[in-house]
């Protein structure tokens, strides 16, 4: 039955093309960009993600990241991803859309950063614009959610002209940069309109 439908793609999924950036899985080849672009990013990702493990910019730390990211995808647990900006193929950020969940929910959750200098030239914008229509025609998603800090403008701002709607409030929801932190939550449903 289509309702319960689990999703499952057992080879690399190909790229998804957005406005001026590209979408797709990490390989072990994107590790050096990806190391430099994350510890350039450091203080600016920091403040709004969980606490950074001590090894987490080293290859073996990122080998074992691709190869959850590998068997999560299998699951239909999570699909992440990295934006590439198109005139020059530089990396850009990250996108991952996780805790998914099947039966009568058919739910994801969305989380995102960008890199430093990257920051502020619509690029999330664009990668959640080319995500939301995969997340819903090709993963049969019903409903997308988000949550952030109350003082993250940035990602509030994303939201709502993404076509998310603030649906609540959560106390001490995630534990960012060591800190159980109260958050707001945003939901995009199947047929809201942008
Ligand atoms: C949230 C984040 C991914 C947005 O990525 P981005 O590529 O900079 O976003 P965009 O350029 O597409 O901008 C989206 C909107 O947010 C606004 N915005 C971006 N940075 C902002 C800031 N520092 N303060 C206020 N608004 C901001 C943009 O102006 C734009 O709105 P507009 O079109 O009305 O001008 C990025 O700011 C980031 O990585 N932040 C740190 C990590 C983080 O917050 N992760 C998410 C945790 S929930």
């Amino acid at each position: 039955m289509a309702f319960f439908r689990t999703v499952s793609f057992a080879e690399p999924l190909p790229a998804i093309a957005g406005d001026g950036i590209a979408l797709r899985m990490p390989q072990m080849t994107d590790y050096a960009e990806w190391a430099d672009l994350r510890e350039a990013s450091r203080e600016y990702l920091t403040p709004w993600e969980p606490t950074w493990p001590a090894d987490d910019l080293t290859r073996g730390a990122f080998r074992r990241r691709l190869k959850r990211y590998i068997e999560d995808q299998r699951a239909d647990l999570a699909y992440a991803f990295l934006v590439f900006r198109s005139s020059d193929n530089a990396m850009v950020g990250g996108l991952t859309l996780a805790n998914m969940r099947r039966g009568v929910a058919q739910a994801g959750s969305l989380g995102y950063w960008m890199g430093a200098r990257f920051a502020r030239q619509g690029y999330m914008t664009a990668a959640l614009r080319a995500l939301i229509p995969f997340a819903i025609e090709t993963l049969r998603l019903h409903r997308l959610e988000a949550a952030c800090i109350p003082a993250n403008a940035a990602s509030i701002r994303l939201l709502e002209k993404t076509g998310f709607r603030r649906e609540g409030y959560a106390r001490e929801y995630l534990c960012i940069n060591g800190t159980w932190q109260d958050h707001l939550l945003y939901a995009r449903l199947k047929d809201d309109a942008l």
